[in-house]
This record gives C-alpha cells, structure tokens and sequence, in this order.
C-alpha cells in the first residue's frame, strides 16, 4: 500500500477560492475590509516565515493584514498596552500574537488580554473550550485545520478509533475534543502514557493525529494498514530539510492517507485563521 498524500496546500487555495474570497466580497459590499494584525517580538526566522505565510493567505483571500515588529526587550507591560489599543481599534477585526514569546512575557497574561471576539488563534479560554465548532466561533486554528482538511477529504471520525498523541492546550486536547464531538472513539496518549499502552493504542488507531513535537517519533511499523496519520510536527534537519513527527517514508508504506510536511496542516493552520479574521468581521457588519 501507499499512502494518498492529503494535500493541506491544495485544500488550503480551494477554500480561499471557493469560500473565503466570496465571503470577503460581501463584506466589502457592507463597507467592511476585514484586518488582521500580526504582533510580532523579535526576530526569530520559523516565526518570520510563518508570519509570511499568514500575510500571503490574507492578501489571496482580500484580507488586510499589518505586522507590528517590537523589540525582543519590549515589557509585558507595554505589550499589553498595544494589545489594549488594538482592542479599541473597530478597524481590526483580529489579532494574534505570533509565539513564542520571550521568557520575562507570560503567555496567558498575554492571551487574555486581547479582546476573546478578536482572539483568532482561538487560544483564550472563551474560544478554546466547548469545541463544537459548528457553535464556537473562533475555534483554534490548528485543531479546525486538522478537522477541516479531514472533512474535505471524505474521512467522516464518527465510532473510528482516533487516537491523538500529544495532550497540548492548543493541539492536542482541542483536537480530541472535536473528535469526540464528531462520534470518534478518542484515546489521547502523552508523556505519562505507559510505553506498552502507547504501542497497543497505536496498533489500533484508524486515524492517527501527531503533535508531539519531536522529530519523526512515529514509524510505519508500529502502525496498522490503512491508518490515516495526520503530522502536526514540523523541525528542521541539519541538513536544512523539513520533517514532521512522524516518519514519512515508513509510514506511507502501511497507511491510506497521510499529510505531509511541509504542505500538510501548516497551510490549514493559516487558512483556518484568515476564515477565523473573515468571521470576526462578519460578526461586527450584522
Ligand atoms: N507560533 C507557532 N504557531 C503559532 C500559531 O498558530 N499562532 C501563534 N500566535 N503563534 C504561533
């Protein structure tokens, strides 16, 4: 067996062409242009990439985007002050915060400060809990990616055995989370998981999410045929090449769909926070 790749990237362009840019154009038509800001410390180079990427999906899609550089040293203070200044602003209709941030900044401190209806990432509690999306609003971008790119490749989770690996506030436990809402039977493995455990659950998982974050941890051999495997990770070899947290060339070998990286969930992660920008503004035009 080899593996159908599902093409994150592919996916991605259709739902900007078929979904995101029409529903711009109504807003436009409302004498609404939907913005995002992107606030971003420092100068780290996978952020700067990923903050790229953002700006590209948002100028495809129609949408204004802005990113607001500050200093590394910036206080959390004066981080909080921009955010509250931004939650005045009726022009923005999202913002994020591009992570990680540096140690004297507390993340949640941060997080909660933006305004929950502007909270596109979907990371404050108000938007990352009772993850049915077809109810929450602003969903995290990376579970509803995973979700999304699932659905439009015709997988319906509903009595499978979805097993997730990782236990994150911003993967792991909202991915299981919308699973379970689905019908899927979730069993959500991490680092306090018995090896043994771990091993049979991987066995019998009809659908495998990866977020992990350590390099090409899952191999092909501890996994069923036909599994379809999702990879979150995304790491940088030494040799510059780009891998996931699972072992590509193993695992296409035994499952029946797998995402690649790059071009898997990262370029969901990005549409689904532009859908997220769009449907931010459109709860400000009704
Ligand atoms: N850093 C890596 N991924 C993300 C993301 O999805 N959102 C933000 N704000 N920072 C990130």
């Amino acid at each position: 067996m080899t593996a159908q790749i599902i093409s994150g990237r592919d996916i991605a362009q259709k739902i900007i062409q078929k979904e995101l840019i029409p529903r711009v154009r109504m807003l436009n038509k409302k004498s609404v242009q939907p913005k995002l800001v992107v606030i971003f410390l420092g100068e780290n180079s996978a952020s700067a990439s990923y903050i790229r990427q953002k700006e590209k999906f948002a100028a495809q899609a129609g949408v204004a985007s802005e990113v607001l550089k500050f200093p590394e040293s910036i206080s959390e203070e004066e981080l909080l002050v921009e955010i509250k200044k931004i939650n005045a602003d009726d022009s923005i209709h999202g913002v994020i915060v591009q992570l990680p941030l540096p140690d004297h900044i507390n993340v949640d401190k941060v997080i909660s400060t933006i305004d929950p209806t502007k909270d596109v990432d979907g990371f404050s509690d108000e938007n990352n809990s009772d993850l049915d999306i077809r109810k929450s609003l602003l969903p995290p971008c990376t579970p509803k990616g995973i979700i999304t790119m699932l659905e439009k490749s015709g997988v319906n989770v509903a009595e499978k055995r979805v097993v997730v690996m990782g236990r994150s506030r911003i993967v792991g436990r909202p991915v299981a989370e919308m699973m379970l809402f689905r019908g899927a039977m979730v069993k959500v493995l991490h680092s306090k998981t018995p090896p043994q455990e771990a091993a049979q659950a991987l066995k019998e998982a009809e659908v495998l999410v990866v977020a992990v974050g350590k390099p090409e941890l899952v191999r092909g051999e501890q996994l069923s045929r036909g599994v379809i495997v999702i990879d979150v990770g995304i790491h940088r070899r030494e040799d510059g090449s780009l891998c996931g947290d699972v072992h590509f060339e193993s695992t296409k070998k035994v499952a029946s769909l797998i995402s690649p990286v790059p071009g898997g969930v990262g370029p969901m992660t990005v549409v689904s926070l532009i859908e997220n920008t769009i449907t931010a503004a459109e709860q400000t035009a009704n």
